[in-house]
């Protein structure tokens, strides 16, 4: 066969493939909106973010105070977007958010808004250079991840 016609051939085979119900590639996001895609890509971030954040706390990177300053901002102007991309009707598949986000919307809010607090706790002590002050607020930071998780989050 000549591999052009090997590659359609293969191509087909791909396509067929994936017609098949086992065939587990991406799941196409439904809602008009795509807040699901939305939301998860701004959470990826924010882990990013936080990566070297959490280098330089345990010790393990340098710390440079205006470049940890950069990290510090790039992670505050983060923590106030993900939250209007779950909307009412934003819980559908393969979405790992629990249903208590949709119906304890006041305390879904409230574990925001605690979370916005440490953070703007650990820009403050950013800017202040204070790297004593910093290591403990980039811990609050990190719990306060993990409990809104714990409470809205399937692990
Ligand atoms: C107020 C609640 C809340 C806070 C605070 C929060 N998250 Fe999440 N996070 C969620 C929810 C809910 C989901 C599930 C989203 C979904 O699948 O619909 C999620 C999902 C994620 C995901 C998975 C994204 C994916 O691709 O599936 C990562 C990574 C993540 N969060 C990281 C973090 C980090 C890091 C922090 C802190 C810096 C943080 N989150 C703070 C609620 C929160």
């Amino acid at each position: 066969m000549k591999p052009a016609r090997r590659l359609r051939w293969l191509a087909l085979g791909l396509v067929l493939a994936c017609a098949l119900p086992g065939c587990v590639r991406a799941v196409k996001d439904t809602h008009p909106d795509q807040v699901l895609t939305k939301r998860k890509a701004l959470f990826k971030q924010m882990n990013r973010a936080l990566e070297p954040i959490g280098l330089v706390a345990n010790e393990r990177n340098a710390y440079k105070r205006q470049e940890f300053a950069g990290y510090v901002d790039e992670l505050q102007k983060l923590s106030g977007k993900p939250w209007v991309y779950f909307p009412a009707d934003g819980n559908y598949p393969p979405t790992r958010a629990k249903p208590a986000v949709w119906s304890a919307p006041a305390e879904f809010e409230a574990a925001q808004q605690q979370y916005q607090a440490v953070v703007a706790l650990l820009a403050q002590a950013a800017q202040a250079g204070d790297l004593e002050k910093i290591k403990p607020a980039v811990v609050d930071v990190t719990n306060s991840c993990k409990s809104c998780h714990k409470k809205f989050r399937f692990e």
